[in-house]
């Protein structure tokens, strides 16, 4: 059932849909986890490898998703119907992926709201690693402020969704994401001019290749999916909100490429800092957490830093949180006609309940074991991430190079002197109609995206997939 009566949402501008999808692509992925992998996996070598799958498999899958959810004009489950009737449950996974996200992602979210109180109340101004790792291990395993400030993100996140696209995503991305953009600079800039820094950008921006092993390709491939939103319908349901007049090459390119210059920023700001007060690159996910705070506390003006580092944090986070709950919330709307008050206000709800179990995992809770001897909140990124996340895209490159249909087709040219040429050209299915709007839109590497999206995505995901299970 759907509420054709009812005009749907569009996005108010060009820039409001690249702000808004950019900022669903950046965020604690680029901020955290990407400095952390390339701190552990060799620096400049993972740094390579994710630029080649970035452009390999990275554009080609963004570029299928804004087209499925730009021709549907429908939510992910609506829109995989809407093409083909009985691929409806293609779509169902990616709502329930971001359901799962968004549980774990908002507790981690609520962490930094409360490092960002912290910061600004000066409570960690120490260097003492030992002594930050334990304050932060008592913060997240006690029972009530991880679980309130996970309510806060929560909240947050529900009030800018329930505002819509243009009044609330849009408006709200188009504020955040340029502040986020200058903070990142700034700290930036402060972090490679600190004594001995040039250490850390060496580190990081030199391919050592004999550091490039097969589980630094992995973690690559793995971290160019979370990071760009993909595999669960986002750019779907963001797509979905495009006019028809809009370049999907342009965009599908523009995106990525903000989300890896925010990556590579986030790196450069982090890792120079880390290696001028001798730090170890290789802390994992303690890296934000923890060596940071004592990073701040050795700069000058470190306390300012560290507060604008947590400001641009939560914007990061919340950009991507608003594009999770999104996903779910359109689902209801369209499909259920939910008005999209109730339908956020109940959705957010049932998110914030699953996330206390996540947020107890990390305490009273950390006995309990659900996958592989996992916690609870290790237990659902896994489901979600490593499983729901992998087997969208390769459902979703399938679904775009095999059932909706791009095929070739024999055409017979006559020339002007007479003779007759004939050439394979990409016939005009509904696909590349969309992409390029009937032929209006230039779409010169037509032949490449086909190539990619049949062959080499579905095949270069499987390996991250069955890596995921196995290893
Ligand atoms: N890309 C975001 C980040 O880097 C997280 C995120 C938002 C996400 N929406 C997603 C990840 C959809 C996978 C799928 O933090």
């Amino acid at each position: 059932m759907q509420s054709s009566e009812i005009k749907r949402d569009q996005w108010g501008s060009k820039l409001g849909f690249i702000l808004a999808a950019a900022g669903s692509a950046v965020g604690l992925g680029n901020l955290w986890k990407f400095p952390f992998l390339a701190g552990q996996n060799g620096g400049g070598a993972f740094v390579l490898v994710y630029f080649i799958i970035l452009f390999v498999v990275g554009f080609t899958l963004m570029m299928a998703e804004i087209t499925v959810g730009r021709y549907a004009q429908l939510n992910a489950i609506g829109a995989y119907r809407k093409i083909r009737e009985s691929w409806a449950w293609a779509g169902s996974l990616g709502v329930l992926a971001g359901f799962l996200i968004l549980s774990f992602y908002s507790v981690i979210g609520g962490w930094i709201i409360s490092y960002l109180v912290k910061a600004a109340s000066g409570s960690f101004n120490t260097a003492d690693v030992q002594l930050l790792g334990g304050m932060f291990n008592e913060f997240i395993s006690s029972a009530g402020m991880p679980i309130f400030y996970h309510g806060v993100f929560m909240l947050i996140t529900l009030g800018i969704v329930m505002g819509g696209i243009q009044n609330g995503i849009e408006k709200y991305s188009k504020i955040m994401m340029p502040a986020l953009f200058i903070i990142m600079v700034l700290v930036m800039i402060r972090s490679v001019t600190l004594d001995g820094a040039m250490e850390g950008v060496k580190f990081f921006l030199t391919p050592d290749f004999s550091k490039i092993t097969g589980g630094v390709i992995l973690s690559a491939l793995g971290q160019v999916f979370f990071s760009l939103s993909l595999g669960m319908g986002c750019m779907i349901t963001y797509g979905s909100y495009l006019s028809k007049d809009e370049n999907i090459p342009q965009s599908s390119m523009i995106i990525p490429l903000i989300d890896t210059g925010v990556a590579l920023l986030a790196g450069l700001a982090i890792l120079p800092a880390v290696f001028a007060f001798g730090f170890s690159p290789n802390a994992g996910p303690g890296l934000l957490f923890i060596t940071l705070p004592a990073v701040f506390s050795k700069m000058p003006m470190g306390s300012l830093v560290g507060v604008a580092f947590f400001i641009l944090a939560l914007f990061a986070a919340v950009t991507s949180s608003i594009s999770l709950l999104e996903v779910c919330v359109s689902y209801v709307v369209d499909e259920w006609n939910w008005t999209r008050k109730k339908a956020t206000l109940i959705i957010s709800g049932m998110i914030f309940a699953l996330g206390i179990p996540c947020s107890l995992s990390q305490g009273p809770w950390s006995h309990i074991t659900l996958i592989k001897g996992k916690n609870i909140l290790d237990s659902v990124d896994f489901i979600a991430t490593n499983i729901l996340l992998p087997l969208g895209g390769i459902i979703l490159s399938i679904f775009v190079g095999w059932v909706w249909g791009l095929y070739k087709e024999q055409r017979i040219h006559k020339t002007e002197d007479g003779k007759t040429v004939i050439t394979w050209d990409l016939a005009y299915t509904d696909a590349i109609k969309e992409i390029t709007n009937d032929g209006k839109i230039n779409f010169a590497l037509a032949h490449v995206w086909v190539f990619l999206i049949k062959w080499v995505a579905p095949i270069a995901i499987s390996i991250v997939f069955l890596q995921g299970i196995f290893a």
